[in-house]
Protein backbone atom coordinates (compact mmCIF):
# COMPACT_ATOMS: atom_id res chain seq x y z
CA UNK A 1 0.00 0.00 0.00
CA UNK A 2 1.50 3.54 -0.48
CA UNK A 3 0.12 6.66 -0.94
CA UNK A 4 1.97 7.07 -4.34
CA UNK A 5 2.69 9.52 -7.19
CA UNK A 6 5.37 9.57 -9.67
CA UNK A 7 6.52 13.47 -8.50
CA UNK A 8 9.39 13.71 -7.05
CA UNK A 9 9.97 15.36 -3.25
CA UNK A 10 12.43 16.95 -1.70
CA UNK A 11 12.93 17.40 2.01
CA UNK A 12 13.30 21.14 2.03
CA UNK A 13 9.66 21.03 -0.55
CA UNK A 14 8.03 18.11 2.83
CA UNK A 15 9.34 20.14 5.83
CA UNK A 16 7.52 23.29 4.46
CA UNK A 17 4.13 21.91 3.19
CA UNK A 18 3.86 19.68 6.43
CA UNK A 19 4.54 22.60 8.76
CA UNK A 20 2.03 24.73 7.03
CA UNK A 21 -0.16 21.65 7.38
CA UNK A 22 0.50 21.34 11.41
CA UNK A 23 0.75 24.75 12.01
CA UNK A 24 4.47 24.64 13.12
CA UNK A 25 8.24 23.26 12.98
CA UNK A 26 7.92 19.49 12.46
CA UNK A 27 10.54 17.30 12.61
CA UNK A 28 11.46 14.55 9.47
CA UNK A 29 12.05 11.15 9.11
CA UNK A 30 11.98 9.62 5.49
CA UNK A 31 12.23 5.50 4.64
CA UNK A 32 13.57 4.05 1.10
CA UNK A 33 11.16 1.62 -0.81
CA UNK A 34 13.33 -1.21 -2.26
CA UNK A 35 14.16 -3.41 -5.51
CA UNK A 36 15.42 -6.85 -4.86
CA UNK A 37 18.23 -7.73 -6.97
CA UNK A 38 17.67 -11.85 -6.30
CA UNK A 39 16.28 -13.83 -3.99
CA UNK A 40 11.95 -13.99 -3.70
CA UNK A 41 10.28 -15.34 -1.44
CA UNK A 42 13.13 -16.87 -0.01
CA UNK A 43 12.90 -14.42 3.21
CA UNK A 44 9.79 -16.29 4.82
CA UNK A 45 11.24 -19.34 4.11
CA UNK A 46 14.37 -18.21 6.55
CA UNK A 47 16.46 -18.42 3.60
CA UNK A 48 18.88 -15.51 1.57
CA UNK A 49 17.96 -12.29 -0.01
CA UNK A 50 19.67 -9.39 -2.27
CA UNK A 51 17.93 -6.06 -2.11
CA UNK A 52 19.10 -2.12 -1.99
CA UNK A 53 17.07 0.35 -1.21
CA UNK A 54 16.00 2.90 -4.01
CA UNK A 55 16.23 6.80 -3.84
CA UNK A 56 11.85 7.02 -3.44
CA UNK A 57 11.07 7.90 -0.26
CA UNK A 58 8.20 7.69 1.89
CA UNK A 59 8.23 10.77 4.23
CA UNK A 60 6.86 11.86 7.81
CA UNK A 61 6.60 15.01 9.20
CA UNK A 62 5.79 14.26 12.78
CA UNK A 63 5.11 17.27 15.41
CA UNK A 64 4.27 15.98 19.55
CA UNK A 65 0.76 17.04 20.94
CA UNK A 66 -0.69 16.68 24.39
CA UNK A 67 -2.95 13.78 24.97
CA UNK A 68 -3.19 10.05 23.99
CA UNK A 69 -4.10 10.44 20.26
CA UNK A 70 -2.37 10.12 16.93
CA UNK A 71 -3.79 11.98 13.87
CA UNK A 72 -3.07 11.38 10.78
CA UNK A 73 -3.02 13.01 7.67
CA UNK A 74 -1.46 12.52 4.09
CA UNK A 75 -0.34 14.97 0.82
CA UNK A 76 -1.88 12.36 -0.98
CA UNK A 77 -5.78 11.21 0.51
CA UNK A 78 -7.95 13.05 1.89
CA UNK A 79 -9.10 10.84 4.78
CA UNK A 80 -7.58 11.59 7.34
CA UNK A 81 -7.28 9.82 11.08
CA UNK A 82 -7.25 10.25 14.50
CA UNK A 83 -6.54 7.34 16.92
CA UNK A 84 -5.87 6.71 20.36
CA UNK A 85 -2.67 4.94 21.23
CA UNK A 86 -4.51 3.15 23.80
CA UNK A 87 -6.61 1.45 21.28
CA UNK A 88 -4.69 0.85 18.61
CA UNK A 89 -6.76 -1.54 16.44
CA UNK A 90 -6.87 -2.15 12.21
CA UNK A 91 -8.33 0.96 10.19
CA UNK A 92 -9.25 1.06 6.74
CA UNK A 93 -7.13 2.52 4.00
CA UNK A 94 -3.46 4.02 4.67
CA UNK A 95 -3.88 4.58 8.12
CA UNK A 96 -4.16 0.58 9.12
CA UNK A 97 0.17 0.75 8.35
CA UNK A 98 0.67 3.49 11.02
CA UNK A 99 -1.60 1.87 13.99
CA UNK A 100 -0.36 -1.59 12.76
CA UNK A 101 3.42 0.19 13.55
CA UNK A 102 2.35 1.90 16.59
CA UNK A 103 0.65 -1.01 18.25
CA UNK A 104 3.93 -3.34 17.51
CA UNK A 105 6.58 -0.64 18.78
CA UNK A 106 3.91 -0.27 21.87
CA UNK A 107 4.18 -4.17 22.06
CA UNK A 108 8.12 -4.22 22.03
CA UNK A 109 7.95 -2.12 25.20
CA UNK A 110 8.28 1.72 23.55
CA UNK A 111 6.25 4.17 25.46
CA UNK A 112 5.06 6.14 22.44
CA UNK A 113 3.86 9.91 22.85
CA UNK A 114 0.95 11.17 21.04
CA UNK A 115 1.44 12.96 17.87
CA UNK A 116 0.30 14.82 14.61
CA UNK A 117 1.71 12.99 11.16
CA UNK A 118 1.98 13.88 7.63
CA UNK A 119 2.83 11.53 5.36
CA UNK A 120 3.84 11.86 1.69
CA UNK A 121 5.60 9.54 -0.64
CA UNK A 122 7.11 9.62 -4.24
CA UNK A 123 7.69 4.78 -3.73
CA UNK A 124 5.43 3.84 -6.72
CA UNK A 125 2.26 2.29 -5.25
CA UNK A 126 1.64 -1.30 -5.68
CA UNK A 127 4.99 -1.86 -8.11
CA UNK A 128 6.57 -4.59 -5.85
CA UNK A 129 8.87 -1.88 -4.69
CA UNK A 130 8.05 -1.94 -1.04
CA UNK A 131 5.53 1.32 -0.84
CA UNK A 132 4.55 -0.17 2.79
CA UNK A 133 7.28 -0.90 3.90
CA UNK A 134 9.08 2.50 3.34
CA UNK A 135 5.40 3.84 5.18
CA UNK A 136 6.07 1.90 7.94
CA UNK A 137 9.41 2.57 8.73
CA UNK A 138 9.32 6.00 7.89
CA UNK A 139 6.45 5.95 10.64
CA UNK A 140 8.45 3.89 13.36
CA UNK A 141 11.17 5.64 12.85
CA UNK A 142 9.10 8.91 13.40
CA UNK A 143 6.81 8.06 16.45
CA UNK A 144 9.82 5.64 17.90
CA UNK A 145 12.22 8.74 17.71
CA UNK A 146 9.21 11.27 19.42
CA UNK A 147 9.57 8.82 22.04
CA UNK A 148 12.43 10.06 23.82
CA UNK A 149 13.53 6.23 24.32
CA UNK A 150 16.30 4.54 23.40
CA UNK A 151 15.59 1.71 20.86
CA UNK A 152 16.61 -0.49 18.40
CA UNK A 153 16.33 0.17 14.61
CA UNK A 154 15.12 -3.79 14.79
CA UNK A 155 12.32 -2.52 16.89
CA UNK A 156 11.01 -0.48 13.62
CA UNK A 157 11.39 -3.79 11.76
CA UNK A 158 9.63 -5.92 14.06
CA UNK A 159 7.02 -3.29 14.46
CA UNK A 160 6.84 -3.31 10.42
CA UNK A 161 6.25 -6.93 10.22
CA UNK A 162 3.91 -6.35 12.95
CA UNK A 163 1.78 -4.04 11.09
CA UNK A 164 1.81 -6.75 7.83
CA UNK A 165 0.75 -9.79 9.84
CA UNK A 166 -1.67 -8.68 12.48
CA UNK A 167 -3.17 -5.51 10.67
CA UNK A 168 -2.55 -5.84 6.93
CA UNK A 169 -3.05 -9.43 6.82
CA UNK A 170 -0.24 -9.83 4.63
CA UNK A 171 2.42 -12.95 6.54
CA UNK A 172 5.71 -11.02 4.69
CA UNK A 173 8.60 -11.72 5.48
CA UNK A 174 11.53 -9.98 7.05
CA UNK A 175 13.27 -8.26 3.76
CA UNK A 176 11.53 -5.47 2.69
CA UNK A 177 11.07 -3.89 6.44
CA UNK A 178 15.11 -4.83 6.90
CA UNK A 179 16.50 -2.86 3.68
CA UNK A 180 14.41 -0.04 4.28
CA UNK A 181 15.71 0.23 7.48
CA UNK A 182 19.44 -1.16 7.36
CA UNK A 183 20.25 0.29 3.64
CA UNK A 184 23.72 1.93 2.86
CA UNK A 185 24.19 3.75 -0.39
CA UNK A 186 26.13 1.91 -3.24
CA UNK A 187 25.47 -1.39 -1.88
CA UNK A 188 23.28 -4.37 -2.05
CA UNK A 189 22.79 -6.35 0.98
CA UNK A 190 23.05 -9.77 1.92
CA UNK A 191 20.50 -11.07 4.13
CA UNK A 192 20.56 -14.14 5.92
CA UNK A 193 16.84 -14.11 6.60
CA UNK A 194 17.27 -16.83 9.80
CA UNK A 195 19.59 -15.36 12.16
CA UNK A 196 19.46 -11.63 10.81
CA UNK A 197 23.12 -11.82 10.27
CA UNK A 198 23.63 -9.67 7.00
CA UNK A 199 27.05 -8.28 4.97
CA UNK A 200 27.16 -4.93 2.07
CA UNK A 201 27.36 -6.16 -1.13
CA UNK A 202 29.11 -3.56 -3.39
CA UNK A 203 27.74 -2.63 -6.81
CA UNK A 204 30.33 -2.60 -8.79
CA UNK A 205 31.20 0.51 -11.04
CA UNK A 206 30.11 -1.00 -14.54
CA UNK A 207 26.23 -1.85 -13.94
CA UNK A 208 23.65 0.65 -13.26
CA UNK A 209 20.40 -0.31 -11.34
CA UNK A 210 17.44 0.33 -14.08
CA UNK A 211 13.44 -1.00 -12.62
CA UNK A 212 10.72 -1.51 -15.57
CA UNK A 213 7.11 -0.97 -13.61
CA UNK A 214 4.64 -3.00 -16.11
CA UNK A 215 2.19 -0.68 -14.78
CA UNK A 216 0.04 -4.19 -13.64
CA UNK A 217 -0.59 -3.28 -9.99
CA UNK A 218 -0.21 -6.17 -7.87
CA UNK A 219 -2.30 -6.64 -4.99
CA UNK A 220 0.20 -8.78 -1.80
CA UNK A 221 -2.64 -9.45 0.66
CA UNK A 222 -4.44 -11.05 -2.13
CA UNK A 223 -4.76 -14.83 -1.35
CA UNK A 224 -1.51 -15.89 -3.64
CA UNK A 225 1.03 -15.00 -1.57
CA UNK A 226 -0.15 -16.60 1.65
CA UNK A 227 -1.12 -19.26 -0.36
CA UNK A 228 2.61 -19.60 -1.80
CA UNK A 229 3.84 -19.44 1.92
CA UNK A 230 1.74 -21.95 2.85
CA UNK A 231 2.63 -24.20 0.10
CA UNK A 232 6.35 -24.22 1.89
CA UNK A 233 5.33 -25.25 4.90
CA UNK A 234 3.50 -28.20 3.40
CA UNK A 235 6.55 -29.21 1.66
CA UNK A 236 8.31 -28.62 4.93
CA UNK A 237 6.31 -30.82 7.16
CA UNK A 238 6.06 -33.47 4.41
CA UNK A 239 10.04 -33.37 4.12
CA UNK A 240 10.17 -33.67 7.94
CA UNK A 241 8.87 -36.88 7.69
CA UNK A 242 12.01 -38.51 6.95
CA UNK A 243 14.28 -36.13 8.46
CA UNK A 244 11.81 -33.83 11.73
CA UNK A 245 15.24 -31.72 12.52
CA UNK A 246 14.78 -30.11 9.12
CA UNK A 247 13.21 -26.43 10.00
CA UNK A 248 12.50 -25.19 7.21
CA UNK A 249 12.94 -25.25 3.38
CA UNK A 250 16.53 -23.42 4.08
CA UNK A 251 17.53 -26.60 5.71
CA UNK A 252 16.96 -28.55 2.40
CA UNK A 253 19.62 -29.38 -0.59
CA UNK A 254 18.48 -29.84 -4.24
CA UNK A 255 19.79 -33.02 -3.49
CA UNK A 256 17.86 -34.26 -0.77
CA UNK A 257 14.15 -32.26 -1.99
CA UNK A 258 15.14 -33.86 -5.96
CA UNK A 259 15.52 -37.38 -3.75
CA UNK A 260 11.78 -37.15 -1.85
CA UNK A 261 10.41 -35.60 -5.12
CA UNK A 262 7.83 -38.89 -4.91
CA UNK A 263 7.14 -37.82 -1.54
CA UNK A 264 5.36 -34.18 -2.64
CA UNK A 265 2.30 -33.47 -4.63
CA UNK A 266 4.47 -32.05 -7.95
CA UNK A 267 2.90 -28.31 -7.22
CA UNK A 268 4.52 -29.14 -3.74
CA UNK A 269 7.62 -29.95 -5.38
CA UNK A 270 8.16 -26.73 -7.83
CA UNK A 271 7.44 -24.56 -4.67
CA UNK A 272 10.16 -25.95 -2.71
CA UNK A 273 12.68 -26.35 -6.01
CA UNK A 274 12.04 -22.69 -6.51
CA UNK A 275 12.95 -21.71 -3.03
CA UNK A 276 16.09 -24.24 -2.61
CA UNK A 277 17.71 -23.23 -5.88
CA UNK A 278 16.91 -19.83 -5.07
CA UNK A 279 18.60 -19.64 -1.99
CA UNK A 280 21.76 -21.15 -3.95
CA UNK A 281 21.28 -18.30 -6.58
CA UNK A 282 21.70 -15.15 -4.22
CA UNK A 283 24.89 -16.76 -3.01
CA UNK A 284 26.59 -16.95 -5.73
CA UNK A 285 25.39 -13.59 -6.77
CA UNK A 286 27.05 -12.26 -4.37
CA UNK A 287 30.21 -13.26 -5.33
CA UNK A 288 29.29 -12.33 -8.77
CA UNK A 289 28.51 -8.89 -7.68
CA UNK A 290 32.16 -9.33 -6.03
CA UNK A 291 34.01 -10.46 -8.88
CA UNK A 292 32.00 -7.65 -11.49
CA UNK A 293 31.31 -11.00 -13.87
CA UNK A 294 27.76 -9.68 -15.69
CA UNK A 295 28.17 -12.99 -17.71
CA UNK A 296 27.34 -14.95 -14.26
CA UNK A 297 24.49 -12.32 -13.34
CA UNK A 298 22.92 -12.63 -16.17
CA UNK A 299 22.60 -16.55 -16.37
CA UNK A 300 21.28 -16.58 -12.60
CA UNK A 301 18.88 -13.64 -13.23
CA UNK A 302 17.39 -15.15 -15.88
CA UNK A 303 17.24 -18.98 -13.79
CA UNK A 304 15.56 -16.90 -10.99
CA UNK A 305 13.15 -15.75 -13.55
CA UNK A 306 12.41 -18.79 -15.15
CA UNK A 307 11.93 -20.30 -11.48
CA UNK A 308 9.32 -17.45 -10.68
CA UNK A 309 7.62 -18.28 -13.75
CA UNK A 310 7.66 -22.12 -14.15
CA UNK A 311 8.02 -23.36 -10.31
CA UNK A 312 6.41 -20.47 -9.04
CA UNK A 313 4.29 -19.10 -10.71
CA UNK A 314 4.00 -15.63 -9.65
CA UNK A 315 5.34 -13.88 -13.12
CA UNK A 316 2.79 -13.07 -15.60
CA UNK A 317 2.49 -11.47 -19.11
CA UNK A 318 3.52 -8.41 -18.92
CA UNK A 319 6.39 -9.30 -16.64
CA UNK A 320 7.53 -12.00 -19.13
CA UNK A 321 7.33 -9.29 -21.72
CA UNK A 322 9.19 -6.91 -19.78
CA UNK A 323 12.37 -9.06 -19.25
CA UNK A 324 12.52 -10.07 -23.39
CA UNK A 325 11.85 -6.26 -24.19
CA UNK A 326 14.80 -5.11 -21.56
CA UNK A 327 16.93 -8.23 -23.17
CA UNK A 328 16.90 -7.28 -26.88
CA UNK A 329 17.95 -3.65 -25.39
CA UNK A 330 21.33 -2.03 -25.76
CA UNK A 331 23.62 -2.09 -22.82
CA UNK A 332 21.49 -5.04 -20.82
CA UNK A 333 23.64 -6.71 -18.57
CA UNK A 334 21.14 -9.21 -16.27
CA UNK A 335 17.22 -8.72 -15.65
CA UNK A 336 14.26 -10.49 -14.15
CA UNK A 337 10.95 -10.01 -12.35
CA UNK A 338 11.80 -8.41 -8.58
CA UNK A 339 9.39 -8.62 -5.67
CA UNK A 340 6.40 -10.60 -4.53
CA UNK A 341 4.95 -10.84 -8.46
CA UNK A 342 1.93 -11.20 -10.43
CA UNK A 343 2.66 -7.32 -11.71
CA UNK A 344 4.89 -4.62 -10.44
CA UNK A 345 8.80 -4.25 -11.73
CA UNK A 346 11.40 -6.03 -13.39
CA UNK A 347 15.18 -5.30 -12.22
CA UNK A 348 17.72 -4.86 -14.63
CA UNK A 349 21.52 -4.24 -14.62
CA UNK A 350 22.56 -2.11 -17.23
CA UNK A 351 25.53 -0.06 -18.93
CA UNK A 352 25.69 2.85 -17.27
CA UNK A 353 26.44 4.66 -20.55
CA UNK A 354 23.81 3.15 -21.91
CA UNK A 355 20.80 3.68 -19.77
CA UNK A 356 19.17 6.29 -22.29
CA UNK A 357 19.47 3.98 -24.85
CA UNK A 358 18.09 0.67 -23.05
CA UNK A 359 15.17 2.78 -21.40
CA UNK A 360 13.92 4.12 -24.73
CA UNK A 361 14.24 0.60 -26.21
CA UNK A 362 12.75 -1.20 -23.54
CA UNK A 363 9.85 0.90 -23.57
CA UNK A 364 9.42 0.64 -26.82
CA UNK A 365 9.06 -2.92 -26.96
CA UNK A 366 6.86 -3.33 -24.00
CA UNK A 367 4.64 -0.52 -25.30
CA UNK A 368 4.32 -2.60 -28.81
CA UNK A 369 4.22 -6.07 -27.19
CA UNK A 370 1.25 -5.03 -24.73
CA UNK A 371 -0.07 -1.70 -25.40
CA UNK A 372 0.81 -0.52 -22.05
CA UNK A 373 3.50 2.53 -21.05
CA UNK A 374 6.42 1.53 -18.97
CA UNK A 375 7.33 3.55 -16.15
CA UNK A 376 11.28 3.29 -16.20
CA UNK A 377 13.32 4.58 -13.13
CA UNK A 378 17.35 4.22 -12.92
CA UNK A 379 17.79 4.19 -8.90
CA UNK A 380 21.48 4.20 -6.98
CA UNK A 381 21.57 2.09 -3.92
CA UNK A 382 20.33 4.53 -1.48
CA UNK A 383 20.36 4.72 1.93
CA UNK A 384 18.29 3.37 4.89
CA UNK A 385 15.80 5.17 6.92
CA UNK A 386 17.04 8.46 8.62
CA UNK A 387 16.23 11.98 10.66
CA UNK A 388 16.58 15.25 8.37
CA UNK A 389 18.09 17.14 10.21
C1 LIG B 1 7.07 -9.07 -0.66
C2 LIG B 1 7.21 -9.40 0.82
C3 LIG B 1 8.64 -9.83 1.16
C4 LIG B 1 9.13 -10.92 0.21
C5 LIG B 1 8.84 -10.55 -1.25
C6 LIG B 1 9.16 -11.66 -2.20
O1 LIG B 1 7.84 -7.95 -0.97
O2 LIG B 1 6.86 -8.29 1.61
O3 LIG B 1 8.71 -10.24 2.50
O4 LIG B 1 8.57 -12.16 0.55
O5 LIG B 1 7.49 -10.18 -1.45
O6 LIG B 1 10.52 -11.92 -2.23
Amino acid sequence: MSLSSSQRLTPAAVREMAGARLGGPVRLFRAPGRVNLIGEHTDYNLGFVLPAAIDRYTYVAARPRAGRELRMASAQFPETFSLSLDQLKPLRGWGNYLAGVADGLQAQGLPLHAAELFVTSEVPYGAGLSSSAALEISTGLALASLSGASFDPLHLVRAGQHAEHAFAGTQSGVMDQFISTFARAGHALRLDCRNLEWELVALPAGCALVICNTGVKHELAGSEYNQRRQECETGVDLLRRDRPEIASLRDVTIAELTAHQADLPPVIFRRCRHIVTENQRVLDAGRAFHDGDFARLRRLFSASHASMRDDYEISCRELDLMVAAAEAAPGFLAGRMTGGGFGGCTVNLVRPELVEPFRSATAHAYAQATGREAEIIATPAAAGCEELL
